[in-house]
């Protein structure tokens, strides 16, 4: 898939399904159980490398994963998250999302609004597609109790509408959007032509992503209410991951349960 076939998903109101994945076995399964997009998240410093947030990814680790990604995945459309400062000063952001790109991403993750502005410029120019990454942003995410919902208030939701509209001006060509009120994502994604990728974000996104250790019932201990166990109900990994993309596609993910 092209960045461009983004856009294609929501003009004919198809929602998107998207799972991380961080290493080939994972990216080869998850590709062929026709998941759209292949997440290459710094979640991995946590679930991969057992980190407590995901500030420690390195650039070369991110490289590394990305490249294990790239190799296998024959269809899914490759996002490759700029890890944690990676993007702070702007020459270096171009190069290291070029690394990313080399590594065999499609496109870039970075998190951020308005102050992302000129580094989404530079990438934008130098034909680098973009998802951007609003509400909740992990990289900001210094202790347990930051991990709650954003944009509650009228004044934090309108910070989120405004950044998201400056995003796609920019050229930004998908968002994720993390822990807002699925009223908000309703109406950030209508007021979007680009699409919206929701976690934790309700059922109004134009997809939704999740983790793919989470979805599968490996991640261990207390749980975000906006995580599924697909392998209940279901016999076996292909089966869960082949569940998750019927339920995106038919919008019974997420329910009003596993929302906020
Ligand atoms: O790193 C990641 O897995 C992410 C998702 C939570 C969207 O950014």
């Amino acid at each position: 898939m092209k960045h461009t076939d983004l856009k294609q998903f929501k003009q004919r109101s198809e929602k998107i399904s998207c799972l991380t994945a961080y290493d080939a076995s994972f990216a080869k399964l998850i590709d062929s159980c026709g998941v759209d997009l292949i997440l290459v998240g710094d979640s991995l410093g946590m679930v991969v490398q057992g980190g407590e947030n995901t500030c420690s990814v390195t650039m070369s680790e991110m490289v590394y994963h990305t490249k294990a990604v790239a190799r296998v995945c024959e269809k899914a459309l490759i996002i490759a998250d700029m890890p944690y400062q990676s993007y702070d000063d702007l020459s270096a952001a171009l190069e290291n999302a070029k690394q990313l790109i080399s590594a065999g991403a499609q496109m870039v993750k970075l998190e951020g609004g308005t102050e992302r502005q000129e580094v989404i410029q530079i990438l934008v120019a130098n034909e680098i597609p973009v998802c951007g990454h609003l509400g909740l942003q992990p990289q900001k995410v210094k202790k347990a109790s930051d991990y709650k919902i954003q944009g509650k208030d009228k004044n934090s939701a309108e910070i989120i509408i405004e950044d998201a509209l400056l995003l796609e001006s920019l050229g930004v060509s998908t968002l994720v959007l993390e822990c807002v009120p699925s009223s908000l994502a309703k109406l950030v994604s209508k007021q979007l032509s680009i699409p919206t990728i929701g976690i934790g974000a309700g059922k109004y996104c134009d997809g939704q992503v999740l983790v793919c250790f989470d979805m599968l019932g490996i991640t261990q201990g207390k749980l975000p209410r906006f995580v599924r166990d697909f392998t209940v109900d279901t016999n076996g990994i292909s089966m869960a991951i082949k569940a998750f993309v019927r339920a995106v596609k038919n919008q019974s993910f997420p329910s009003e349960k596993e929302s906020y």
